[in-house]
């Protein structure tokens, strides 16, 4: 039901905790299922340096969190901002029909941090 790399991010999760001094907070809930994330971005000279999470939900939707902030480190917050819903659960091969809205949650969460810190940092 789960690919070997879902479960290697659910059990091996990358990126877990909280940046103090984050420039960018994003959090996203599902009302549904109760899951809660947090994702912390830091940002140099337009790129993601560093990005970490907090979450409180499923296996997948921890998956997701590992994933998704291992794949927006190193990027500008433009590519970032292109990463989906699609394109998270692709990265961990695939997530059950189910499972599609934790992919929902990372995204979003994602893109929440991106806008904070482009409300916080416009010129
Ligand atoms: Fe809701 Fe996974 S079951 S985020």
């Amino acid at each position: 039901m789960y690919s070997q790399k879902m479960m290697d991010h659910f059990s091996n999760p990358r990126n877990v905790g909280e940046i103090p001094d984050a420039d960018g907070i994003g959090s996203e809930g599902n009302p549904v299922c109760g899951d809660m994330m947090k994702i912390f971005i830091k940002v140099e000279d337009g790129k993601i340096t560093d990005a970490k999470f907090k979450t409180f939900g499923c296996g997948a939707a921890i998956a997701v969190s590992s994933m998704i902030t291992e794949m927006a480190k190193g990027k500008t917050i433009d590519e970032a901002l292109s990463i989906t819903k699609e394109s998270v659960a692709e990265a961990l091969d695939g997530l059950p029909a189910q499972k599609q809205h934790c992919s929902n949650l990372g995204a979003d969460a994602l893109h929440k941090a991106i806008a904070d810190y482009k409300s916080k940092h416009s010129a």
